[in-house]
């Protein structure tokens, strides 16, 4: 089939890549010259495991394309997939400008019957939107259709996520249109789901706020555990073995940051607004979120009082594991917070250093590896839970600190045995 994938961010470039590799002629457009510039080049403008080759092989297969040339991509191509960013508006609503940009362009060029499939995260009622936009704006008398089609891949796994996805949703407005995009993600043999466009809308936000909803619940059970002298990770496991509840999603910690679950359980608070259904329950998972970071910088300033002077090491920058993406990372929030303190900050990530360096600038030390980032400091705070930083020898670890003391944001160690090596150990919901 020939397609058309507008955005090269992770969604549209994990995507494009994924339908070259099932067999699929692919154009990749985006208007930002430069990036289609070195993604001709084959210079990747994300960190994402397994991409670089997938895009290469199907680069040099001839089924994989880039072009900032819209209107070229949109005529060549049955089905045209918009995947361009949805940021959030300052009152949390989602700023659909990119969106609509990008159907203004299709009503110019459309010149048959195309498929226009709507892949970013958008509130329920956007595939109308689009719908008008073209028909009031198309030049020729041609008729198409709007399908919503989410997309619910995770940064640091989003290829496998891709061709592995635990379930497809298709919303399209009648089963002709569906069966287009059902021929398409055939041959991953996955379970499908058929339905309108607004409950496919409607899906992807229930679920990343669901999933937001499980992260602030459990770590307001940890506070308690914390304060009661219980431990969180046994009281998760105790949870997760029933079925109905399941152990996934289930990790205390910093609390949820990245692209998609604060700007998308924002966005669905400001639905529920729209439809006078009020948000408390969505409001109280904001909060719980936004107060992890200072809690937890109360918790090491109580600890090192005064922090004024004191050297901290931070381990790890990106949002999580396997991503150079620092959007809503915690690691920036905590050296702010420390830095107005009078903290030294030295920093170290696996793969985030590039990004960070251009966020942080001269703000923070920058250390090429866990055990110089710990050299002279009074603690090290744990940020992400990359491997990495579970695998580290912390004898050396510990020598190389003026005081062994270790704030631990993600439960990477296990209490007992940190305290065995001499560490005093300060984690999320346990003793
Ligand atoms: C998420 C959804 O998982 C994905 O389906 C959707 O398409 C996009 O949003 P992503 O933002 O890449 O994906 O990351 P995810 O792995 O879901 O983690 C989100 C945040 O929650 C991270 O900050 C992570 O550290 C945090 N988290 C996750 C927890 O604090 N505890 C957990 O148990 C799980």
């Amino acid at each position: 089939m020939n397609v058309c994938v507008i955005g090269t961010g992770y969604v549209g470039l994990v995507t494009g890549a994924v339908f070259a590799d099932l067999g699929n002629d692919v154009i990749c457009v985006d208007n930002d010259k430069e990036k289609i510039t070195r993604l001709k080049k084959g210079v990747m403008p994300i960190y994402e495991p397994g991409l670089e080759e997938m895009v290469q092989r199907n680069v040099s297969d001839n089924r994989l394309r880039f072009t900032t040339d819209i209107a070229e991509a949109v005529k060549k191509s049955e089905v045209i997939f918009i995947a361009v960013g949805t940021p959030p508006k300052e009152n949390g609503e989602t700023d659909l400008s990119y969106i609509e940009a990008v159907a203004k362009e299709i009503a110019r060029s459309i010149d048959r019957y195309k498929i226009i499939v709507n892949k970013s995260t958008v509130p329920v009622g956007t595939g109308d939107f689009v719908r008008n936009i073209i028909q009031t704006n198309k030049q020729r008398d041609v008729d198409f259709d709007v399908v919503s089609n989410p997309e619910f891949l995770r940064e640091g796994s989003a290829i496998s996520d891709s061709l592995y996805p635990e379930r497809i949703v298709i919303g399209a407005p009648n089963q002709n249109v569906a069966m287009a995009l059902l021929e398409l993600y055939a041959p991953l043999e996955r379970p499908m789901l058929i339905t309108d466009v607004e409950s496919a809308e409607m899906i992807k936000y229930a679920s990343n706020a669901f999933l937001a909803m499980k992260i602030s619940f459990v770590n307001f059970i940890a506070d308690i555990c914390e304060k009661a002298g219980a431990d969180i990770t046994q009281v998760v496991k105790g949870m997760g073995y029933d079925s109905r509840i399941g152990s996934a999603f289930l990790q205390a910690g910093l609390g949820f940051g990245g692209s998609c679950f604060p700007k998308d359980t924002l966005s669905l608070i400001q639905t529920g607004r729209k439809f006078h259904e009020p948000p408390a329950l969505l409001e109280a998972v904001i909060a719980i979120n936004e107060a992890r970071i200072s809690g937890f910088v109360r918790r090491i300033e109580k600890r090192l009082n005064p922090l004024s002077g004191k050297v901290i090491g931070i381990l790890g920058l990106a949002f999580k594991p396997n991503t150079d993406d620092m959007r809503d990372a915690k690691s920036l929030e905590i050296i702010a917070l420390l830095r107005n303190k009078g903290v030294t900050l030295k920093v170290y990530d696996p793969i985030a250093m590039d990004n960070a360096k251009s966020l942080l600038g001269d703000a923070v030390a920058y250390c090429r590896n866990a055990y110089e980032t710990a050299h002279g400091a009074d603690a090290v705070v744990v940020v992400t839970d990359w491997n990495e930083f579970k695998l580290l020898n912390l004898d050396k670890l510990k020598q190389e600190m003026k005081q062994p003391i270790i704030f631990d944001g993600r439960n990477i160690y296990s209490p007992e045995r940190m305290k065995k090596m001499g560490f005093e150990y300060i984690s999320i919901g346990r003793r």
